[in-house]
């Protein structure tokens, strides 16, 4: 049966109810300048208190991961404080977004059946892992996809506040896994990762959480992490590849997303296809991903605060895999290959008087941009103004 947009439900993600409860238990274990008085106070208005006192510190760390990442050492000066606002304002919104992501793979491929037809124990590897999002993302979405078995941690960041943090945020948590941790330099976590290479046996996942961007003046760090990937690539590996939504950060990750290509991996997530990437060649394209999530209401108070609505979430996400866990997943359940990538606003014809020009706007009418193993197109959809399809999402109607 024929879709229209405007019957597309919007799909909320939901952080389940324990990952947020071991964040806020964390968040008030930072209660060093909490007045007394705020200390005998319930665990709601002391949340409250620390959103109120920290918001300007996310606000800072947020410029520094989005604008410019020139100025992160600025706030590396106090690691713990850092620690604090990473926490407070990115740790569950990232948890949504690699949630979102994983939930649109079950939407595209047998995923549920590939993580319950895992034997040997898989391994995720968690390169400047901070508080932790990313593994817990991880474990909590294979164990409720129907993973059954243990699994192993691999923890790595220079910062021990953040590694700590890490450690104690998972150990919470109700998943069968060993952790090991190292609070070490990137270039020193490659090479032990890769001088252990030989004990890994089951699915390697290889995490770069907002982390690529970060090392971008690294290039020790650049070349040891491609090299190592060279390696992985004949084995069972599934990379999972985080960057902020931004032009230039995002463009860096698609460059990324090409070079692993030419080494062999395909692409499991945006793109349908394993192609170079058709949005690199006009230079002023972006891939980027968006989707709704269920905020919980610190967070809600906290984007008041911020003057952010972060309810729609967008994150560059691209996940590619070795073709040995290609080929488990060639099962490609939906028939289109269109992926939604933008959606420019419906140009508008000059000669229209300028009140009309203004009411399409208004409406935001817009085309949609798509993705395809034929390259970009552009269609335009029946009922733009209620359309609710979002960027990363297939083509569900025609
Ligand atoms: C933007 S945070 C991302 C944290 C986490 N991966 C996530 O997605 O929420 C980047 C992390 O990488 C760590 N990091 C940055 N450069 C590093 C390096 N050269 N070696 C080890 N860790 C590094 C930082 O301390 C920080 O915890």
């Amino acid at each position: 049966m024929k879709q229209t947009p405007y019957q597309t439900p919007i799909n909320k993600t939901s952080i389940p109810g324990v990952i947020v409860k071991k964040w806020k238990q964390e968040l008030l274990t930072h209660n060093k300048k909490m007045p007394s008085d705020i200390r005998s106070l319930g665990d709601s208005q002391r949340l409250k208190w620390l959103i109120n006192n920290e918001h300007g510190s996310v606000h800072d760390l947020w410029e520094a991961f989005t604008t410019d990442r020139d100025l992160l050492p600025r706030y590396l000066m106090n690691p713990k404080k850092q620690a604090l606002s990473y926490l407070l304002g990115f740790h569950l919104p990232n948890i949504a977004r690699f949630q979102m992501v994983f939930e649109r793979l079950s939407e595209r491929y047998m995923w549920r059946d590939f993580w319950k037809s895992i034997k040997s124990t898989p391994t995720f590897i968690d390169f400047g892992c901070g508080s932790g999002a990313m593994s817990i993302s991880w474990l909590s979405a294979i164990y409720r996809a129907g993973y059954k078995g243990p699994t192993h941690l691999s923890l790595f960041d220079h910062q021990a506040a953040l590694l700590d943090m890490a450690r104690r945020n998972i150990d919470a948590l109700p998943f069968q896994t060993t952790i090991r941790s190292g609070k070490v330099d990137l270039t020193k976590a490659i090479s032990s990762v890769d001088k252990n290479l030989n004990k890994i046996e089951g699915v390697t996942n290889i995490s770069l959480g907002y982390i690529w961007n970060e090392i971008s003046n690294n290039h020790r760090a650049q070349h040891k992490l491609i090299e190592l990937l060279g390696k992985l690539e004949s084995k069972e590996t599934i990379l999972w590849l985080f960057e902020p939504a931004n032009q230039n950060q995002s463009r860096k990750a698609m460059e990324l997303r090409d070079q692993l290509i030419s080494m062999g991996y395909e692409l499991a997530y945006p793109c349908s296809h394993s192609a170079q990437c058709p949005m690199l060649e006009r230079s002023r394209d972006w891939c980027y991903s968006e989707g709704h999530w269920q905020r919980p209401i610190e967070i809600e108070l906290l984007d008041k605060r911020l003057k952010l609505d972060r309810s729609k979430l967008r994150t560059t996400a691209m996940i590619l895999m070795s073709p040995k866990v290609k080929a488990k997943l060639a099962d490609l359940k939906r028939n289109s290959d269109q992926i939604i990538v933008g959606k420019p606003l419906k140009e508008v014809k000059s000669n229209l008087p300028k009140k009309l020009r203004a009411r399409v706007k208004e409406k935001k009418k817009f085309d949609y941009l798509l993705c395809g193993p034929k390259g970009i197109s552009k269609i335009t959809p029946n009922h733009p103004e209620k359309s609710c399809m979002s960027r990363g999402e297939v083509l569900d109607f025609e």
